[in-house]
């Protein structure tokens, strides 16, 4: 049995002045214990509401559908309370803004140990033993007498090596990274991602990713899923999907990372146009307008989720299909 389990999961959100918005559809996966997951998409497509329904943390005008089993125990069926207690313990979180989730007003000291001495009912000079340990394995200089500082007189990159350093004194059973290191410049970014990479092999802690950047997901992930308009469109092998990836929006993607080989100056190709309004209605596949492959069947009929092996994709082109980026041909 997996480590975490979603099934079907969907995400709906109410509006006062129109219809309802589904922002996430169908989307199910699984991260293995000591696994790493990257969920890649541009923004908008769902990624983030996907784990903020697993925590339980969906806005008010939002309504989750579905299953997420933890160790067999669905996440989405549990009383506030019951989650409060997973959350921050066998879960934990880190998100682009450390901002959102230290609190400007406590000292770093107070943030790390508290959850330590509510959920695992250690003393407090112990907690801060701990706290002042974890701050140093992430390269915190002088981490005793920091701890005692508040959020803003650490810099971005430092913020988020705190979260991580919290993150690893509870040593979870799975990390969420949401775009964790999309605020940082490039050096503090593989610093961040290293540290991630330590955390998974040396504690065996398993990492659901969430980026816009397949490079990102290259540095850290076993696995991928590519969203696209709320829905999985590729799953694979991160390995298998760079190699070859069989879905023209991952293509895309791959298209529009860098490339050593690239003439100096040479601009990196996106995919023209933009993706969908969340909750759009359209006959046929969601990507059709934006499509280099696109035929008569892409806008009648939406293609759905076909696993084949260890891979999975939502195309009706032939799976054999040698796709074109701008970047080369995935033959
Ligand atoms: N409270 C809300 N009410 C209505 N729509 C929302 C709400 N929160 C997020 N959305 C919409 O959900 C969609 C998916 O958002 P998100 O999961 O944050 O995308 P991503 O993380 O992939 O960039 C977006 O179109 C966003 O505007
Ligand atoms: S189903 Fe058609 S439009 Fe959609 S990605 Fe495949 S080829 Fe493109
Ligand atoms: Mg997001």
């Amino acid at each position: 049995m997996a480590l975490l389990e979603v099934e079907n999961l969907g995400v709906r959100f109410t509006r006062r002045d129109g219809p309802h918005v589904d922002v996430v559809q169908d989307v199910s996966f699984a991260l293995d214990a000591g696994g790493t997951l990257g969920i890649v998409g541009e923004s908008g497509s769902g990624k983030s509401q996907t784990v903020m329904a697993l925590l339980g943390l969906l806005a008010s005008n939002g309504q989750s559908s579905g299953h997420a089993r933890l160790r067999g125990e669905d996440l989405l069926a549990m009383k506030p309370a019951a989650l409060n207690r997973i959350r921050g313990d066998r879960i934990a979180m880190i998100f682009q803004d450390p901002m959102t989730s230290l609190n400007p007003f406590l000292t770093i000291e107070r943030q790390m140990t508290e959850a330590l001495q509510q959920h695992r009912g250690v003393t407090r000079q112990e907690a801060r033993n701990r706290a002042i340990e974890a701050l140093e394995r992430v390269r915190i200089p002088d981490a005793a007498r920091r701890i005692g500082r508040y959020p803003h007189e650490f810099s971005g990159g430092m913020r988020q090596r705190v979260l991580i350093a919290a993150a690893l004194m509870m040593e979870p059973d799975v990390l969420i990274a949401d775009e964790p290191t999309t605020a940082l410049d490039v050096t503090v970014q593989a610093q961040i991602l290293a540290l991630l990479r330590e955390m998974n092999r040396e504690r065996g802690t398993a990492i659901l990713l969430i980026t816009h950047d397949m490079g990102v997901v290259a540095e850290l992930c076993d696995d991928v899923m590519v969203m696209y308009a709320s829905r999985a469109v590729e799953k694979a092998r991160t390995a298998a999907l760079f190699a070859r990836p069989q879905h023209p929006y991952t293509a895309g993607l791959l298209g529009a990372l860098p490339r050593l080989d690239a003439p100096v100056g040479a601009t990196l190709s996106t995919i023209p146009g933009n993706p969908p309004m969340a909750g759009a209605r359209t006959a046929g596949c969601a990507f059709a307008p934006r499509c280099a492959y696109a035929f008569e069947r892409c806008h009648i009929q939406a293609p759905v989720l076909q696993a084949e092996g260890t891979r999975s994709r939502a195309c009706h082109l032939p799976a054999d299909i040698a796709l074109q980026t701008a970047s080369g041909v995935f033959a």
